[in-house]
């Protein structure tokens, strides 16, 4: 396998590396994903995350097997459970099929996503205007992708443009991709921004301090309905009510072409313990008994609550989404 390397993924000497998300921002380590196993347990335990790397790390995999010259059918038996390792971003699914029925090499797949996250980016500058607040929620930048990233890489390419604009970052609970990944990005990017927990975006808002949110996607429903990680449907709703514009950003490959609406996407139930207490670099802290606990990845946001969707092919207003305009371009 050829040298490839992304902030997140690295593929060096045919050996495949990921930065262990986990242990961001305090410790940078990189883990080597020797075989399948190792993908799945990364990939459950979010050490490497977001929709689109996954996809693009599960597919490295695939091809480092295809190379080891595995039987067809140790190839299939991997491709299926690495599909089975997260149920909620399509991209995983999409990119295993691309790889496995239509050939294509995990190289093209991160060739692709680069650019689809500048054709993101391009698009929704264009949405950001100087003096521009913008509350993001959990980790859409370089990290949750090969490229530049999505909403991140949108908030990115309008700084570049010299648009002064201000990050408020959701921390995001109970992983903390915001509080831990976003902000260690823009502070390299060095991009202002402001942490907050999840539950102050709403004062924000009454106080007139948000101009726009700009989140990712995981999974979009042909009618626009989209999942992304739990709370965003929360400040969807929020946004309607502040009338503040509502964009989500996300390449071709997170819309899922057999899933009509909203209420089909399968949501990710994840371990009690997530929401118990935190885990990182810092060591395991509890705080709560053994309680019960819900804890749902991800949330759907109803494609009524967004101002627009921000794709590599354009912008999609709510109106053109409600009038079903996605399987145009599909
Ligand atoms: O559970 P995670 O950290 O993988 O969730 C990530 C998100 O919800 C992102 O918004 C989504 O994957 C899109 S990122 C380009």
């Amino acid at each position: 396998m050829e040298n490839f390397s992304s902030l997140a993924l690295k593929i060096e000497n045919g050996q495949i590396y990921l930065l262990d998300q986990q242990l961001l921002p305090h410790k940078e380590e990189w883990i080597n994903c020797t075989k399948c196993e190792d993908m799945i347990f990364a990939i459950k335990h979010l050490k490497v995350r977001g929709a689109p790397l996954i996809g693009i790390a599960a597919a490295f995999l695939l091809e480092k097997l295809k190379e080891q010259g595995v039987s067809e059918k140790e190839l299939e038996e991997s491709a299926k459970k690495l599909r089975q390792s997260r149920p909620t971003a399509v991209n995983l699914m999409n990119a295993i099929d691309r790889v496995m029925k239509d050939g294509i090499s995990a190289y093209d797949l991160a060739q692709e996503d680069i650019d689809l996250c500048l054709r993101m980016g391009k698009h929704g500058a264009e949405l950001i205007e100087d003096g521009d607040n913008i509350v993001t929620h959990c980790n859409t930048g370089g990290l949750a992708t090969v490229g530049r990233g999505t909403a991140l890489g949108v908030i990115q390419t309008a700084w570049e443009q010299g648009k002064k604009l201000h990050v408020y970052v959701d921390e995001t609970r109970p992983l903390l991709q915001g509080g831990r990944l976003t902000t260690w990005e823009l502070q390299k990017l060095g991009i202002p921004y402001t942490l907050i927990c999840d539950n102050m975006a709403a004062t924000l808002m009454k106080e007139g301090k948000v101009q726009k949110v700009f989140v990712g996607a995981d999974r979009i429903a042909l009618n626009g309905d989209f999942a992304n990680k739990i709370g965003t449907y929360g400040l969807s709703i929020l946004c309607q009510y502040h009338n503040v514009p509502f964009y989500t950003v996300a390449p071709f490959t997170t819309i899922d072409k057999e899933c009509l609406k909203g209420e089909d996407i399968e949501i990710e139930q994840r371990d009690p313990k997530e929401v118990q207490g935190v885990n990182g670099s810092f060591g395991q802290i509890q705080w709560s008994p053994d309680s019960n606990v819900y804890n749902p990845a991800f949330d759907v946001s109803p494609a009524k609550n967004l101002t627009g969707i921000v794709f590599d092919f354009g912008v999609l207003s709510k109106q053109q989404l409600l009038n079903d305009e996605i399987k145009s371009f599909l």
